[in-house]
């Protein structure tokens, strides 16, 4: 962590009580500030999408099948791409916030774990360094960049065009967080680095005046004629993230939208919307197969994976986690939390008796309670 001295820095190794993604989550406070660990941690409002996302999973149960043949594996095939599991690194702003190589320690990990990854425009490491890092490892993981539009739209087609050259697979557009109060005050040392010369919109409300409606900050945030705009601007793969009503996915899906991620924003933005494991199922019927679905928020052991992927998520992402295990131990930290879930995962499977993820149907949920 950046520019403070009050916490404890990362482990240099891991220690063998850390056996699951909620025990980094409850030593990652103590190498964190308070500041950092409330940003990382908070949700919107009265933070009930928060609790939302963690509680729709407890609701759910899971019925096994006994005594199946349990030859197979994690592995999915996704946009083109094979992926070791059904698994991806979710976009997290400024990571250095949480380790000093912030990103560049987050995307190591992944290539080592042949685990999807996707960097924010936020990172406050360079998109072009972070596909360096994946690329000097070997085989990179499958790496895709999310895009929040600029309001200038000559620079998110900057963004575009650097991501395509640097190797990107596939652009995420983020439609769900225009809006969202601006974070944390950035501690020296870590910045938006991506966004280097590009102004930035802030909300200016003074009393009597407009607030949000109406204003520039509104004006810059995604329309439907971006998504078509960005279509035609790209031939990568685009991932729409932060739709969760049918309606809306089938839109996207019809505008070009290659793959949708139903996500609200790990409880981040509006304050009340449902977890995205409740409507995934209502996305799915909408959308009828046409295009892969992801999903996050809330996603912290085995079982989560499983009750995504059998309510008809194709993989899921990773948020919060992963900068619990960056703040403990940077690189290891991280490598480590994605082998434990993905430990935790197959176990699940293999008590199932679903040793494939296409196994996963809804026929092994049970509503709990
Ligand atoms: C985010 N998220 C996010 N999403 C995005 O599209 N671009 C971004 O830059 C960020 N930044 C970001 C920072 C931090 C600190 C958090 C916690 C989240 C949202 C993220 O991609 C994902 O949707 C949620 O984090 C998933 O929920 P969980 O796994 O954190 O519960």
């Amino acid at each position: 962590m950046v520019g403070d001295v009050t916490h404890l820095p990362p482990l240099p190794a891991i220690p063998p009580d850390l056996r699951t993604l909620a025990d980094y989550e409850r030593r990652a406070q103590a190498h964190l500030t308070p500041e950092v660990w409330r940003h990382i941690q908070e949700g919107s409002g009265a933070e009930i999408t928060l609790a939302e996302n963690r509680t729709a999973f407890a609701r759910i149960g899971l019925l096994p099948r006994a005594l199946a043949d349990l030859d197979g594996s994690t592995e999915i095939e996704l946009l083109g791409r094979r992926h070791a599991a059904p698994l991806l690194l979710a976009p997290l702003a400024y990571q250095r916030l949480a380790h000093c190589d912030g990103e560049l320690a987050s995307v190591r990990a992944a290539t080592a774990l042949g685990t999807g990854f996707i960097a924010s425009t936020l990172s406050s490491v360079s998109l072009e360094e972070i596909a360096v890092a994946a690329q000097s490892l070997g085989t990179p993981p499958p790496l895709w960049f999310q895009l929040y539009l600029q309001p200038d739209r000559e620079h998110s087609l900057q963004l575009v065009r650097r991501a395509e050259s640097a190797g990107y697979e596939a652009i995420v557009l983020t439609v769900d967080a225009a809006l969202k109060p601006a974070g944390i005050a950035l501690p020296p040392g870590v910045e938006a680095v991506n966004l280097a010369g590009m102004p930035r919109p802030r909300q200016t409300a003074v009393p009597g005046g407009r607030i949000l409606l109406g204003t520039p900050l509104a004006a810059a945030a995604p329309g439907w004629h971006d998504l078509a705009w960005l279509r035609k601007t790209t031939t990568l793969p685009i991932l729409v993230k932060g739709l969760l009503l049918g309606e809306d996915a089938a839109r996207a899906v019809d505008e070009g939208a290659d793959a949708l991620i139903v996500s609200n924003h790990g409880g981040r933005v509006l304050d009340g919307l449902p977890s995205p494991v409740e409507l995934i199922q209502s996305v799915a019927e909408a959308t009828s197969a046409r295009v892969p679905l992801l999903l996050d928020g809330g996603i912290r052991t085995g079982t989560d994976v499983v009750k995504a992927l059998a309510l008809g998520a194709s993989a899921v992402l990773l948020g919060r986690p992963v900068m619990h295990a960056l703040a403990v131990a940077g690189m290891a930290g991280v490598a480590h939390a994605i082998h434990l879930l993905r430990t935790e995962l197959e176990a699940a499977m293999a008590q199932l008796g679903c040793p494939r993820c296409d196994l996963l149907t809804a026929e092994r949920l049970v509503r709990l309670g």
